[in-house]
């Protein structure tokens, strides 16, 4: 008897990219990743599940805003994934150098491929390309593969806020990192534009 072909099944493919402009499509998207991630317990602050129109308004406030660089991750094409990095402001001469990751989430339903180790990496390298030299970040201390994952990358754990955030009701103290990206741009910080 001969065996009837089976189709093939391929692993799903994920990419990175940083995002000026968000198709309608990805826009839908990325509300639905958010959701996920706040119903799955640790997205933006959010506590409760914001309306859909709240969580549109907030990515299209992030797309206006020029301290803002944000980051997508996909999986065959579909957002599942994001991540943002903040900028020093103009006035901000004294801490020029570094950079603010924040916001890192990939939904549940994504996790596993590599994406969230992706979009840092590609954080690092947008950041280096902008002539920074340090990426700061803060954690919530429950987040463990978050944690692990930004040790693994050579991520510094130099203090823990008790106080950091509450959710339903209890606190939970938050974990401050640092990265040096290059040592000497520390000192001084290369002239190009900022973004
Ligand atoms: C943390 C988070 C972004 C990781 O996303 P992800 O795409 O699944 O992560 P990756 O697939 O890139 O895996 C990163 C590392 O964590 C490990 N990892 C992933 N899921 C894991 C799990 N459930 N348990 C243990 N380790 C896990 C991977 O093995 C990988 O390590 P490796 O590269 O050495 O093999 C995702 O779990 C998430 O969104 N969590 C909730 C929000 C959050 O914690 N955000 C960070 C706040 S700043």
């Amino acid at each position: 008897m001969t065996e009837t072909p089976q189709p093939k099944t391929s692993e799903p493919v994920p990419t990175v990219e940083l995002v000026t402009e968000l198709a309608p499509g990805d826009l839908d998207d990325l509300i639905d990743a958010t959701d996920s991630a706040i119903s799955d317990g640790g997205g933006f602050g959010w506590v409760r599940l914001p309306a859909r129109e709240v969580l549109e308004r907030y990515w299209r406030g992030v797309m206006t805003m020029p301290s803002r660089i944000l980051f997508v991750g996909r999986m065959d094409g579909v957002i599942c994934g994001t991540a943002q990095l903040i900028t020093p402001q103009k006035n901000n001469e004294a801490q020029n150098f570094a950079v603010t990751m924040t916001t890192v989430f990939v939904a549940p339903w994504a996790r596993g491929h590599g994406l969230a180790r992706m979009m840092v990496e590609k954080m690092e390298e947008v950041a280096r390309d902008e002539g920074y030299s340090a990426i700061n970040l803060d954690v919530r201390e429950s987040q463990d593969v978050a944690i692990k994952l930004y040790e693994s990358m050579g991520y510094v754990h130099f203090g823990t806020h008790p106080f950091y955030a509450r959710v339903d009701g209890k606190v939970i103290p938050g974990r401050y990192y640092y990265k040096v990206l290059d040592p000497s741009g520390l000192k001084e910080r290369p002239e190009i534009d900022l973004v």
